[in-house]
């Protein structure tokens, strides 16, 4: 199969699908409380794809060359019987599933997701202080939840890795002990830089620790190397302890943009699409599939949208570009 191309000539490969915009956390850098407070207008339950809807754009997509699968959210565990999600899509041949959580119920979780047909699991961490971890999911979530929740899905034979937003002067003197937590457990600890997503965050970048930062902090207490991508879409910049304690890396969209080889296409929760992580404007997929398109209908609508796509907004970034309108990351999904 022809793969099908954007006008910059990037793949359509990695699909990321938000299964819910509601959270159990209120980190501080994606729904902080005073704006995601008791009276956040919410998507409505009939206005969110249902399984169903979301198996069939699914395989569309797989039929247009789309390989991997994320399950997103907010927090994708809050949507009941999720696992069911998980086994209908892994009905669908060669492909990879993958699944980003804040980890507070993959405890309970994480046998029925791995049993479903999981792939691999990505948990957000942002700190291994307790104190530091309340303050930040800002719902008083205790860290030893979270890590047991790690422990469960390694149990469950997924692969797992670490994801850790760093925003200065509130997590950042804890970078070395999470490096240190997870080295040597074989769980890929990445680094990503605060980034300007969605506008109720604040976003300056001052709050930004650049990479080569976080980078040079660890390797002054362990010596590093660098490793190739495995993937030209890869969002991280690998680097192995030279002793062989296991790998970090380091999500740069701010200092070090990656959008040359950005392959990734999202869906919301309600059935828009997008084609950037800070996109303004999604196109709509529930009206269609609700209104009885045909297959051919569907993937004509994605061939389009894909490629009419010119999106690289990590690479234009400027301090003006930071204040556009743009969706939530707890809409979109990271
Ligand atoms: P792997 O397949 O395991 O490498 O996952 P991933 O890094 O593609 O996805 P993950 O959900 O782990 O995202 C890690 C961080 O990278 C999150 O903060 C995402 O918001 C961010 N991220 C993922 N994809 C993109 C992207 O296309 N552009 C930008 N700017 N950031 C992204
Ligand atoms: N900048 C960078 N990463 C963010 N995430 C949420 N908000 C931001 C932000 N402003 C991360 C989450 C999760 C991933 C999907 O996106 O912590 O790891
Ligand atoms: Fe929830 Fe993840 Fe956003 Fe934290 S970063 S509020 S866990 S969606
Ligand atoms: Fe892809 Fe947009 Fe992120 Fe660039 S900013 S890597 S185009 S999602």
């Amino acid at each position: 199969m022809e793969p099908l191309l954007d006008r910059l000539n990037r793949p359509l490969q990695t699909l990321r699908i938000s299964i819910t915009d509601r959270c159990n956390f209120r980190c501080v850098y994606c729904m902080p409380k005073e704006v995601f407070g008791r009276d956040y207008a919410f998507l409505e339950r009939t206005a969110l794809l249902s399984f169903e809807e979301i198996v069939r754009i699914t395989r569309v997509f797989a039929g247009l060359g789309v390989r991997r699968v994320r399950i997103t959210g907010g927090e994708p565990l809050v949507r009941r019987n999720v696992e069911q999600l998980i086994e209908q899509l892994h009905e669908i041949p060669d492909l990879e599933l993958a699944l980003t959580t804040n980890g507070a119920l993959l405890a309970q979780k994480a046998q029925a997701l791995a049993a479903a047909g999981l792939d691999r699991v990505t948990v957000s961490l942002d700190s291994v202080d307790d104190a530091m971890f309340r303050a930040l999911n800002d719902v008083d979530f205790p860290v030893q939840k979270v890590l047991d929740g790690i422990d469960a899905a390694a149990a469950a034979g997924l692969p797992v890795k670490v994801n850790a937003v760093v925003k200065r002067g509130v997590n950042d003197e804890g970078i070395v002990a999470l490096a240190e937590r997870f080295r040597g457990t074989g769980h890929t600890l990445r680094f990503i830089e605060y980034m300007d997503v969605g506008h109720s965050n604040g976003w300056r970048l001052d709050d930004v620790v650049p990479a080569d930062e976080i980078v040079a902090r660890i390797a002054a207490h362990r010596p590093l190397e660098p490793v190739d991508a495995s993937r030209p879409d890869e969002t991280a910049r690998r680097y192995r302890y030279i002793d062989g304690g296991g790998e970090i890396g380091v999500i740069a969209s701010v200092t070090q943009p990656f959008c040359g080889g950005c392959s990734r296409a999202r869906l919301s929760a309600e059935g828009k699409l997008y084609t950037c992580l800070f996109g303004v404007k999604g196109h709509d997929l529930r009206g269609p599939l609700r209104l009885g398109a045909s297959d051919d209908e569907l993937r004509e609508l994605l061939q389009g949208v894909w490629g009419r796509r010119t999106d690289r907004y990590s690479e234009l970034r400027t301090s003006q570009t930071a204040s556009l309108p743009k969706v939530e990351m707890s809409y979109i999904g990271g």
